[in-house]
């Protein structure tokens, strides 16, 4: 069986490479992606990827995904921490999440200790840089297989 996954990042991920590398490492976006995809391809998988700074927009792929995708890697950024809108999004689409982060969210500022997501995901997974995508990927093709 061919999974379709969407890779879903939100904002000022767009700005990896550059922003805080001493947080975030210094690879872009592309190279995580591209890593992705290479994993992705070895095991027959569709992957599918969206960056967008807007909370709306990310709604908006979360919806559009009920449509064709079998599960989603998203990446919200600080919107993990407050927006009930995207909470209700992952809620609507019905389809399994994997929350996922570069940093481990735990080890810095109180504020991101909370995530308003978890709670509607399949899992989350953090803390260990571009791997953190490939550990999301990884669970996600192993709970999809059953
Ligand atoms: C992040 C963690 C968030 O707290 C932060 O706002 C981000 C990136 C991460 O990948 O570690 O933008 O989601």
């Amino acid at each position: 069986m061919s999974y379709q996954i969407l890779v879903l990042n939100g904002p000022n991920l767009n700005l990896l490479g550059t922003r805080e590398p001493e947080v975030y490492g210094t690879d872009t976006l592309d190279d995580i992606v591209g890593d992705l995809r290479t994993l992705a391809e070895a095991r027959g998988v569709d992957l599918r990827d969206t960056q967008s700074n807007s909370e709306g927009s990310l709604i908006d792929a979360l919806h559009h995904a009920r449509g064709w995708a079998d599960g989603v890697i998203f990446n919200p950024g600080a919107y993990t921490h407050y927006s009930i809108a995207l909470r209700d999004a992952i809620s609507a689409c019905g389809l399994p999440v994997v929350e996922t982060h570069l940093s481990n969210v735990h080890a810095r500022e109180e504020f991101r200790h909370t995530s308003v997501l978890s709670a509607v995901c399949l899992g989350v997974v953090g803390g260990f840089g571009r791997h953190s995508y490939a550990a999301a990927l990884e669970a996600l093709l192993r709970h999809l297989e059953g």
